[in-house]
């Protein structure tokens, strides 16, 4: 057990945001098994709804709808052996999560505040307490703006979407790099556009670049990070500053 785990530490709440491909969640779920913390993929929540709602033939636009689904239905999520399971009233749906049709459908219910008011209460819920490492859009600004480490995570556009080509390469999905890069930045554009919870650099998060950079090379930064709010003292205010 390191310093950080350690049961005299107070346990941290590690806030992360980047756009799609940065890394968020490699690097997210290293730092949660570092430190013997809860990791939530909270894009994955967003996912688990999406495929809910396209099950259930509900309009993308009719926000009031979805709303009223999401606060109807009973998520639970679990991460066993690198992989984070997502299941509703008890089903499981991880396997859906990550499909072309989901992709297409998430974007939109993304941008229902309903929506995101239900998940956004659910995920404060697991934030309770602390010994938590969360990524997504909106988890510095909105879900955990006490976080004692916000990260914002980023990388060049098109390390991004080699990264994701080389990702549905492996999952034998044959598809252009460019339709990728296109597809990246479309994403990238509804994430910046949307009303409620959009992907904002806060003032106090700390900006790491990920281009060229090994997911453990990421995973020192925000331990460093760590070590430094975890040994900060009431006593001592100053040395609380990243
Ligand atoms: O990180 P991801 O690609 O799995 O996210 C899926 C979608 O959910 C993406 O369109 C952005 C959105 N999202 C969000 O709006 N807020 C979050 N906290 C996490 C994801």
């Amino acid at each position: 057990m390191n310093r950080l785990s350690d049961r005299k530490h107070r346990k941290l709440k590690i806030a992360i945001d980047g756009p799609a491909g940065a890394g968020k969640s490699t690097v997210a779920r290293k730092v949660a098994r570092a430190l013997g913390y809860l990791y939530l993929d909270t894009g994955a929540m967003y996912r688990a709804l999406a495929v809910l709602a396209r099950e259930r033939n509900i309009s993308l636009d009719d926000h009031e709808t979805l709303g009223a689904m999401a606060s109807s239905v009973k998520m639970d999520v679990r991460e066993d052996n690198g992989v984070f399971r997502v299941f509703l009233d008890g089903r499981e749906v991880t396997d859906k999560l990550r499909t072309p049709e989901t992709d297409r459908a998430v974007k939109l219910l993304a941008m229902s505040r309903p929506v995101r008011e239900v998940l956004v209460s659910l995920q404060r819920k697991f934030a309770e307490g602390g010994g938590v490492v969360m990524e997504g859009r909106d988890i510095t600004s909105v879900v955990m703006p006490d976080a004692e480490v916000k990260v914002f995570l980023t990388a060049d556009l098109e390390e991004r979407a080699r990264r994701r080509w080389k990702e549905l390469r492996e999952k034998g999905i044959d598809i252009d790099l460019e339709e990728v890069l296109h597809e990246l930045k479309e994403r990238d554009r509804k994430d910046l556009e949307r009303d409620w919870g959009r992907l904002v650099k806060v003032d106090d998060a700390v900006l790491i670049d990920s281009t060229g950079k090994t997911p453990d090379e990421v995973l020192a930064e925000i331990l460093r990070l760590c070590e430094v709010k975890a040994s900060c003292s009431t006593d001592l205010p100053g040395a609380c500053s990243l």
